[in-house]
């Protein structure tokens, strides 16, 4: 039995840069048509120098892959108007983190105070450019995404005009702010659809299964799962894969982020199948949705899976991928590229 799937898109991936971008990069744009480019490198991404630069050291790393980098910025409340026209045709979307959140983010927000955000917002909001967010603040850690969702209301009504996106959300609390405000998107992961805590930390700690935002309850999981596999139409598959070398998962001090690139759309079609959810709902979460959300056109390429178990390798280049040593029951079987 085959699948076949249409230009997926990752609209939230971190590709990293040097060594390990070069180590990374094949595994998303193989399968993928595109994904947006996380911002938070050291340091983070924030003139229109550096995203050309980037992106151009990406198209490399991909050889001769077709896969469009959806280039982002990392926020900053300074941005003025000059420099986000300046950069708005190189970028697809900005993206905020808190200060010192997670993974690379000491340059971030602190303390959410419009007014401080105001001159670069409604900048953005006049420019149609979206503004992604990593949404926890610096409460108890199973609480800080809950928490978030004041912020985010208190944004999506102080500019009605902005696309706002909550990215990978965990929580039923996010899940259900997506139908009061008609502004704000959302990313779901992969491993967020399959994981909860008990998976994390339940047992044996499970370092690779370590990420921000930490997988929640199963009810916030089943929320997930209810608007993925309903195509919720705001929201989109966005991986939030995002690498780290071995040792620094493996660990005292587990660096925080899941490797889900090699395996994502397999593990996805395994969970469409198990729930019943049709083909299309597939095809809209992994594409449509983003590209109406974003107003994006995803370039052909036509992935055909089959339902063949795969054993997903130890490594991939040396870093650790979800599920690794296990079974999984889709396989990829071609990829095309081109019409
Ligand atoms: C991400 C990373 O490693 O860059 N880590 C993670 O746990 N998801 C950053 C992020 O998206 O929070
Ligand atoms: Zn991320």
């Amino acid at each position: 039995m085959s699948l076949i799937l249409h230009s997926p898109l990752d609209m939230h991936l971190h590709l990293r840069d040097e060594k390990m971008l070069e180590n990374i990069a094949q595994a998303s744009a193989h399968t993928f048509a595109g994904g947006l480019i996380m911002p938070n490198l050291v340091p983070p991404i924030t003139s229109k120098e550096e995203v050309v630069a980037y992106k151009q050291r990406i198209l490399k790393a991909i050889g001769k892959e077709q896969f469009t980098p959806y280039m982002t910025l990392f926020f900053k409340s300074d941005y003025d108007k000059a420099f986000l026209e300046s950069v708005s045709e190189e970028i697809t979307a900005i993206k905020l983190y808190p200060a010192g959140i997670t993974t690379n983010s000491e340059g971030g927000v602190s303390g959410f105070d419009i007014e401080a955000l105001r001159g670069t917002l409604e900048t953005m909001s006049e420019l149609g450019i979206p503004l992604c967010i990593h949404g926890e603040t610096n409460g108890f850690v199973m609480d800080r995404e809950a928490e978030f969702v004041s912020i985010y209301e208190k944004l999506a009504s102080a500019f009605p005009k902005l696309k706002i996106i909550m990215e990978h959300i965990t929580t039923k609390e996010s899940v259900e702010a997506l139908d009061r405000f008609e502004n704000l998107y959302a990313t779901i992961t992969a491993h967020h659809l399959m994981i909860t805590l008990d998976d994390v930390a339940g047992g044996m700690l499970r370092p690779h299964l370590f990420c921000k935002p930490i997988a929640k309850r199963p009810e916030d999981r089943e929320a997930l799962r209810k608007a993925a596999l309903s195509a919720h139409p705001k929201v989109m598959f966005g991986s939030d894969s995002a690498p780290h070398p071995q040792h620094a998962k493996e660990s005292c001090g587990c660096a925080a982020g899941v490797f889900t690139a090699p395996i994502a759309l397999q593990i996805l079609a395994e969970l469409f199948e198990k729930e019943a959810a049709s083909q299309e709902k597939l095809q809209a979460f992994i594409c449509g949705n983003a590209e109406k959300i974003y107003g994006i056109k995803a370039q052909p390429k036509k992935v055909v899976l089959e339902k063949k178990p795969f054993k997903v390798p130890q490594r991939y280049n040396g870093v650790v991928p979800m599920y690794a040593e296990e079974e999984i029951s889709y396989s990829i079987k071609e990829v095309h590229s081109g019409q």
